[in-house]
């Protein structure tokens, strides 16, 4: 029996199977107490409205996940009031789908925007400690972990036995984030994308990329434990990006935005010799995958899964997607084969049915700084 099974058959309540973040104590490589097996199958996902139904649920729980990750906007918070903050978690909380995954699977989260507070919203959010607190409280962050204190709720998990170790890094992209810089459109951004879209053609946001070399995604703190984390000993490492990665260029929230962070992910990954790191993302309302091959370390993927309620109206440009746009709901997943010298990740993106609609096969064995 497992330790998931026991805590089952315990009883336990949905937050105990909710994880603690491996940063929070000095066991940051230890394998996680909630599975004491390897990791084979996780789900992701993104960007899931509390105020739609969620049949996507049903979906994902038939594919019997070891690990579901939430990548953002798990809630459409978009407020200053923290009782309607709390009202939507409790809407999540009642969706049938949701509750029968947080009593069988393990979870882990990070957040975007919206759970976060606001669209787009960013360092100068005026919630955002408040925010904090709820999203550690329905997470079910101990009371001592580091999450609750510290500059955002940026976490690292490794689970598995030495040989399997699956290492999942969740930054946080919103507690210090930088103002974005958005495009002029004549009549506005809305007119000009909605005639734009209409004639079928890629239809870039409204940002632009930052030229203030000071601007961040993270902030200096999460810097050195983001570098800290890159050096722990791993087999394989997701990287779970609330944002896209590597999409270039959406015109909307990405890591492209900010020039300077960007690189230094890349440069990061080279420095601490952060072989096997795979990147997730949310965000989008679509979903696709992007590889990158120039000023990299070896070749990083960007599987981008949302939403899990949402679906945007027209695709954006992105110079790096190698896989079709899928405009329909969807979640992830990532079948890990551990029989090899070096894993190799199936990564796929099911629709809300569970019918697969994007496969990447991800041979890892190619992923190692040189
Ligand atoms: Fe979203």
């Amino acid at each position: 029996m497992t330790d998931l099974s026991r805590r089952s058959a315990l009883g336990l309540s949905a937050a105990a199977l909710a994880i603690a973040p491996a940063a929070r104590a000095a066991t940051v490589d230890a394998p996680h107490k909630a599975l004491d097996r390897a990791l084979t199958r996780i789900a992701f996902g993104s960007c899931a409205n509390q105020a739609k139904d969620q049949p996507i649920w049903d979906a994902i729980l038939d594919q019997k996940p070891d690990l579901f990750v939430f990548l953002g906007d798990n809630i459409y918070a978009d407020t200053r009031d923290p009782k309607v903050m709390a009202a939507k978690y409790a809407a999540l909380a009642a969706k049938p789908g949701f509750k029968r995954l947080r009593d069988t699977t393990p979870l882990i989260a990070i957040w975007d925007d919206h759970d976060f507070g606001e669209n787009d919203a960013g360092g100068d959010y005026p919630m955002k400690a408040e925010s904090r607190r709820q999203f550690c409280d329905f997470w079910g962050e101990p009371a001592d972990s580091v999450r609750r204190t510290r500059d955002g709720v940026y976490a690292a998990y490794v689970f598995g036995p030495e040989g399997q170790r699956v290492q999942i890094i969740l930054p946080d992209l919103r507690w210090n984030r930088t103002p974005l810089v958005e495009k002029t459109f004549k009549g506005g951004y809305k007119a000009w994308a909605i005639s734009h879209g209409l004639s079928g053609k890629e239809t870039p946001g409204p940002y632009d990329r930052i030229p203030d070399l000071d601007a961040t995604m993270i902030g200096e703190p999460q810097w050195t434990w983001l570098e800290t984390q890159l050096a722990q000993p791993a087999d394989l490492r997701i990287f779970g990006s609330s944002l896209q990665v590597l999409a270039d260029f959406a015109g909307w929230e990405s890591w492209i935005n900010y020039a300077r962070d960007h690189q230094r992910l890349f440069d990061a990954i080279r420095r601490q010799r952060a072989d096997r790191l795979i990147c997730i993302s949310g965000d989008t309302h679509y979903a696709e995958v992007s590889r990158l091959d120039t000023n990299v370390p070896y070749p990083i993927w960007d599987i981008t899964s949302s939403g899990l309620t949402e679906v945007w109206p027209v695709t954006p440009p992105n110079a790096l997607r190698v896989s079709p746009v899928l405009r329909e709901r969807n979640f992830g997943m990532i079948e890990i084969d551990w029989r090899g010298a070096a894993p190799v990740a199936t990564v796929t993106v099911h629709d809300e049915k569970g019918a697969v609609k994007i496969t990447q096969v991800v041979e890892t064995a190619g992923l190692k700084v040189s």
